[in-house]
C-alpha cells in the first residue's frame, strides 16, 4: 500500500511516499528557514506564502523519486494539526483537492503523534527490517520539538495517551531562546549541540526544574537562569561554549531521567523519541546508555526523520487506514 504524505505545519514543506507504513520511497523537504532567520524566529505569514509556492514542486518531486504514479496511490495523508494555521491550511487544501481529484481516501494525522511514529520508518536500504517487531506496542513515546515536550503511552496507533508534558517552554523552544540570548542565531538546537561538544570540564551549571512527583517538564527556569548569568557576567565576559554546554547538560539530564522513569512506571520495554531535539547528539547517547542500564530499548529516528517531514505522516496514516478499512 503506497500512501502519499503531505506535511506543512510550520516552515517545512514536505511530501513523501511510504510503502506499507514502513519503507520510505521518497521524502522531499523544502524549507523557508532562511527567510525567517533575520527575524530570529518563524514569521507565520511568510511561512504560509512559501508553503503555497513550494507544495506543487515538492509533491511532484516526491512522486517522481518514489517512481509511483498518482493513480497507483492508495491514499493521501496530511498533517491536520497542530501547527501554524496559515501553513496547515495550504497542505490540507492541497491534500483534500488531490484526494477529491484522484478519488482516493484522505487520512488526517496529528503532527505530534507522527513525530513519535518516525522511529518506525526505514529507508529502501533497510527495507527488510521491521521495527514494529523490534519495538512492539505498547511503548512510551517522547516528543521533544520546537513546540512540544510530551510523554505518550501508546497501546495502539489509535490511542496515543499524553501522560506528561511541559508546563511552559518546549525543549526546542528553550534551545532557540537560549541561542537568541547568546546571539547564536535561529534555530538554536544544532549550534548549541555543536558548541557544547567542545567543553570537557565545566565550572558553569544551571538548575532545571525536576518537577518531582509528576511526569511533566519545565524548561523556562533554565532559560531564565542562562539569561541572568549572561547579564551578571556581561562586563567580565563568559565562555559561550561553557554556557551552551551547561544549559544542554541541564536539559538533557532531565529528559533522560524522566523519560526512563516514565517507561519504568508504565512497565514499557521500549521508548520511541521524536521531534527536532531528538537529533541532539548528547541526548541520543545519554538516553540510550541510561535506558539500557534499566532494561529499556530506545529508538531514535534517523536524522532525516527527526525534523518535520511527510514520511512520518504517511507512515502513521497507514495504520489509521488499514484498521478503519
Ligand atoms: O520537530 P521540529 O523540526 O519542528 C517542530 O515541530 O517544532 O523541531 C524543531 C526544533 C527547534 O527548536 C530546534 O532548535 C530543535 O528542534 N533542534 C535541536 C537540534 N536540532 C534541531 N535541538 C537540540 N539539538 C539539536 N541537534
Ligand atoms: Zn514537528
Amino acid at each position: 500500500m503506497n500512501i502519499l504524505g503531505i506535511e506543512t505545519s510550520c516552515d517545512e514543506t514536505s511530501a513523501s511516499v511510504v510503502r506499507n507504513g514502513r519503507v520510505v520511497l521518497s521524502n522531499v523537504v523544502a524549507t523557508s528557514l532562511k527567510d525567517h532567520q533575520k527575524f530570529g524566529g518563524i514569521i507565520p505569514e511568510i511561512a504560509s506564502r512559501r508553503q503555497f509556492e513550494y507544495i506543487n514542486i515538492v509533491t511532484a518531486r516526491a512522486m517522481e523519486t518514489a517512481g509511483v504514479a498518482l493513480k497507483d496511490l492508495d491514499a493521501i495523508a496530511v498533517t491536520e494539526s497542530p501547527g501554524l494555521i496559515g501553513s496547515l491550511v495550504v497542505g490540507r487544501t492541497f491534500a483534500l483537492s488531490l484526494s477529491y481529484a484522484l478519488n482516493k481516501p484522505l487520512i488526517k494525522v496529528n503532527h505530534i503523534e507522527a513525530h513519535v511514529y518516525a522511529g518506525y520508518l526505514v529507508d529502501k536500504t533497510e527495507s527488510a527490517r521491521d521495527l514494529l517487531l523490534e519495538f512492539p506496542l505498547p511503548v512510551v513515546g517522547l516528543v521533544v520539538s520546537g513546540g512540544h515536550s510530551s510523554l505518550f503511552h501508546i497501546r495502539s496507533f489509535h490511542s496515543f495517551r499524553v501522560f506528561g508534558q511541559t508546563r511552559d517552554d518546549a525543549a526546542g523552544e528553550a534551545y532557540d531562546k537560549v541561542a537568541r540570548i547568546l546571539n547564536l542565531g535561529y534555530p538554536g538546537g544544532p549550534v548549541i549541540d555543536q558548541l557544547a561538544q567542545s567543553v570537557q570540564d565545566n565550572d558553569v551549571s544551571f538548575p532545571c526544574a525536576p518537577m518531582a512527583g509528576t511526569n511533566d517538564f519545565s524548561f523556562s527556569g533554565v532559560k531564565t537562569a542562562v539569561l541572568y548569568y549572561t547579564q551578571r557576567h556581561a562586563k567580565s565576559g563568559f565562555s559561550v561554549n561553557k554556557v551552551a554546554n551547561a544549559f544542554q547538560e541541564s536539559v538533557v539530564s532531565v529528559l533522560v531521567r524522566k523519560s526512563v522513569d516514565a517507561c519504568l512506571k508504565k512497565k514499557a520495554h521500549a521508548l520511541l523519541v521524536g521531534g527536532g531535539v531528538a537529533a541532539n547528539s548528547t541526548l541520543r547517547s545519554r538516553l540510550t546508555e541510561h535506558a539500557a542500564a534499566h532494561g529499556v530499548k530506545v529508538r531514535f529516528p534517523s536524522m532525516a526523520f527527526c525534523m518535520d517531514n511527510a514520511a512520518m505522516v504517511a507512515g502513521l496514516a497507514y495504520h489509521k487506514k488499514t484498521s478503519s478499512c
